[in-house]
């Protein structure tokens, strides 16, 4: 790269040091993706081995990680701002690793919600620590890409879930389907066990020396002057103040980000993306799809879509910037919800409209895996100050998991009171209420750090500015 002479190794090493610390903090992702994905696998299993399971029960098994993910998120922000990034990962990796162990040894029904909630409180506290934990890592130029790693494996996970699926279905081997991501628990127990703690929570911290080290392995010795000078132009704006509170989000140069994570997490789920994504055998079927195998092969094809247009996103997201991957994206959803809603309301089981019905969805899923997909969880680690960025964090993620939640007990309500088309047709007229959010209120934060985003919402600037 730009590195000439002898730093290149220098260079090099500091490129494989974030890179390698970004991939073994995305297991938490992969975990996210994968224990959200795979009850829709297992239940069929579960509700044979437990029968006669009551519906209220059934829901009750799917909904609880639901319930968690929020408690989770809830915690995990003012945690991770006073005992710090890497415990609270760390702690993310035991409850992971112990709630597989629930599932998949559960000697009844009771012990798998309990299991499941488990599992919830590992993804609600994963799904910020880990977007957290990498953007305060990571050089500013290649933030993007490196924290929408963490998207990445989401996807991943839920593709792995629906293969470790019909893997163990033939031996109906529910448990093994929960017992296997014990592995990347422990991946990212150990792994996280070798990383250091985020610089920029070190420096927070009056921990000086430890942040100027960590700072060191992934900068120049000039980058991480600049970084360092940047911390302590914003350290000096604040006044002297208490511990974080929830108030302190509140204040002004605080609320506009509030409003845009909030924002931004809602609008992520309202447009419809987990029924898509778990109904998609069932729409499809609406529209003369047979049952089984072709069923199954729509939900890997969901899955691989997601991954792949992730890893586009993943790739373009740091050239391209996060505001015109949203606004790009979001057209996109609209149209093809517009459109899946047209093919429902011709009521057709011809081949043409499965076709259609079929484009849609993949146009859909690849619409969101560029936009509302990555660029979320990527920008509510961007845009909150430094000194209550984890509590912002589970501020926005707890909008999020609370909408999912919403959205996953309100859709059958839904579809019986509007249809397929009506449903598709909602899901649009938020999508365009989204657009029109992040065309108004979300900045562009490519290529900033995050002290120059967190000057700039406090209404000043920082030294750095990099000839921007
Ligand atoms: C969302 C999840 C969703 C996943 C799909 C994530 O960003 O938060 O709710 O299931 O993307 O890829």
């Amino acid at each position: 790269m730009s590195d000439g002479g002898s730093a290149v190794a220098g260079g090099s090493e500091r490129r494989r040091f974030v890179n390698t610390a970004a991939a073994i903090t995305a297991t938490g992702g992969l975990l996210f993706g994968y224990d959200t994905g795979v009850i829709s696998g297992a239940l069929l299993f579960i509700r044979q081995d437990f029968a006669p399971l009551s519906p209220f029960l059934e829901g009750v098994i799917v909904s609880f990680l639901l319930v968690g993910a929020v408690v989770g998120a809830l915690s995990g922000g003012p945690l991770s701002d006073r005992v710090g990034r890497r415990p609270t990962t760390l702690l993310a990796a035991v409850i992971f690793g112990v709630g597989a162990l629930a599932v998949a040894f559960a000697p009844g029904v009771g012990f798998i919600i309990f299991g499941r909630f488990l599992l919830g409180l590992g993804v609600g506290l994963a799904s910020m620590i880990v977007p957290l934990y990498i953007a305060e890592i990571a050089p500013a130029d290649r933030r993007g890409a490196l924290v929408s790693l963490n998207q990445l494996m989401i996807t991943i996970g839920i593709l792995l879930s629906y293969i470790v699926g019909v893997i163990f279905a033939p031996i109906e081997g529910w448990r093994y389907m929960f017992g296997i991501a014990l592995v990347p628990a422990l991946i990212l127990g150990v792994g996280m066990f070798m990383l250091p703690e985020s610089p920029r929570w070190l420096f927070e911290h009056g921990q000086l020396d430890k942040a100027r080290a960590v700072l060191g392995r992934s900068r120049s010795p000039e980058e991480v002057d600049l970084e360092l000078r940047e911390m302590e132009e914003i350290k000096s704006l604040e006044q002297e103040q208490a511990r974080v509170s929830y108030k302190e989000l509140l204040a002004p140069y605080v609320r506009p980000a509030l409003v845009i994570g909030i924002g931004l997490a809602v609008f992520q789920q309202i447009t419809g993306i987990n029924t898509v994504i778990y109904y998609a055998p069932t729409i499809l079927q609406g529209v003369g799809f047979s049952e089984g195998g072709a069923i199954a092969a729509t939900a890997l094809g969901v899955g691989v879509v997601n991954v792949g247009f992730t890893i586009l996103a993943v790739r373009i997201i740091d050239r391209a910037g996060r505001r015109p991957l949203l606004i790009i994206g979001l057209i996109g959803m609209v149209v093809s919800l517009i459109l899946l809603g047209v093919v429902f309301s011709l009521d057709s089981t011809s081949g043409a409209a499965g076709l259609l019905a079929t484009v849609c969805l993949g146009l859909y899923i690849a619409s969101f895996a560029i936009s509302l997909g990555p660029v979320f969880w990527l920008m509510i680690s961007e845009i909150y100050p430094l000194r209550i960025r984890g509590t912002a964090m589970s501020v926005a993620s707890i909008a999020n998991w609370g909408s999912n939640f919403l959205v996953a007990l309100t859709f059958p309500v839904l579809l019986a009171a509007l249809g397929g088309s009506g449903s598709f047709w909602l899901f649009a007229a938020l999508g365009i209420v989204a657009w029109f959010f992040v065309y108004f209120r979300v900045p562009e934060t490519k290529g900033r750090s995050l002290e120059e985003i967190e000057a700039s919402f406090r209404g000043t600037t920082v030294s750095s500015s990099r000839g921007r």
